[in-house]
């Protein structure tokens, strides 16, 4: 790793707070390795108190481009030349560009997240019928995409009912909002049925966000979360005979879009994948 700094023509980063634990810099520097771009990624830990000066010294540095996570994707945006059309929508920026001095922030959450949704099934999502629980940061990314990228209705439901308004008013698209009783009544109409909560998530491994007992058949179950790789609900809906999307698709979805504008270059995602589940076994 250290060579390759010594060596490396341009700098990535991360910011967040903390980022002990990211798994990007490893997934992005074996793919610029693989590449045979002499680039390097390192992950800087930065106070949200600090956040102005930190953009302000990667634009003074030089900086090629950068992820933003928890908790800067929102207040990043005030520090930023330019905010890409998805991402304004969206509200959050997880991934700047340089483009000859200017920073141009975009989100490739929610594109990520299709493109291993639709690698996992291998066709369209037009004629799915789907139900997005939640309505945080996470649902607002995976349902402005979802739209983008071809689905033309889809449900929502959330604890509080008044977020799931603010993503329908934001993109001003058909979506039915349903009041978890309702939602969970028509369990078995759904296709698609996608946990973009953290219920379930460590160290809240046994919170079960959806029931599984009446899923349709052939349902596809998905989830966001990909700590633990396999939620109890995920392996419940299995149990149940429904068909299974864990999080490290939408992560190294999200990092491939990213590596693409930066490099211009579709990186190599089965690659990718074997580096993040490496680092989560
Ligand atoms: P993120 O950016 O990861 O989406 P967030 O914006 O805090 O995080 O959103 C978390 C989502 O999980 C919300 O939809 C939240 O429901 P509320 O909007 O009602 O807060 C949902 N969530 C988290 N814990 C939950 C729980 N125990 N029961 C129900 N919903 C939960």
């Amino acid at each position: 790793m250290g060579n390759n700094v010594l060596k490396a023509e341009k700098l990535f980063g991360l910011l967040g707070h903390p980022v002990g634990h990211s798994m990007s810099p490893a997934m992005h520097n074996d793919q610029f390795e693989k590449q045979g771009l002499p680039y390097f990624y390192h992950a800087f830990d930065v106070d949200p108190r600090d956040l102005k000066e930190a953009v302000e010294g990667m634009r003074a540095l030089g900086i090629s481009g950068f992820n933003v996570t928890v908790p800067h994707k929102v207040e990043i945006m005030s520090y930023l030349d330019e905010i890409d059309e998805e991402a304004q929508i969206i509200g959050a920026v997880n991934t700047v560009v340089n483009k000859k001095g200017r920073w141009i922030g975009y989100n490739t959450d929610g594109k990520g997240y299709v493109q291993s949704l639709l690698t996992k099934t291998g066709k369209g999502l037009h004629d799915y019928n789907i139900l997005v629980i939640g309505a945080g940061g996470a649902s607002r990314a995976v349902v402005t995409s979802l739209y983008k990228y071809g689905v033309q209705s889809l449900a929502i439901t959330n604890r509080t009912i008044s977020k799931a308004e603010n993503i329908r008013k934001n993109l001003g698209h058909e979506i039915e909002i349903l009041e978890k009783e309702k939602a969970e009544i028509k369990t078995g109409e759904y296709d698609l049925i996608i946990n973009t909560t953290s219920m379930g998530m460590s160290p809240h491994v046994n919170t079960i966000p959806w029931k599984t007992d009446v899923l349709k058949q052939g349902c596809l179950c998905s989830d966001l979360i990909y700590n633990p790789l396999k939620t109890t609900w995920l392996k419940e809906a299995e149990g149940q005979g429904a068909d299974t999307l864990n999080g490290v698709g939408m992560f190294v979805g999200q990092g491939a879009v990213a590596f693409e504008l930066w490099t211009g270059i579709w990186p190599d995602i089965e690659r990718m994948s074997e580096v993040v589940l490496e680092q989560l076994r």
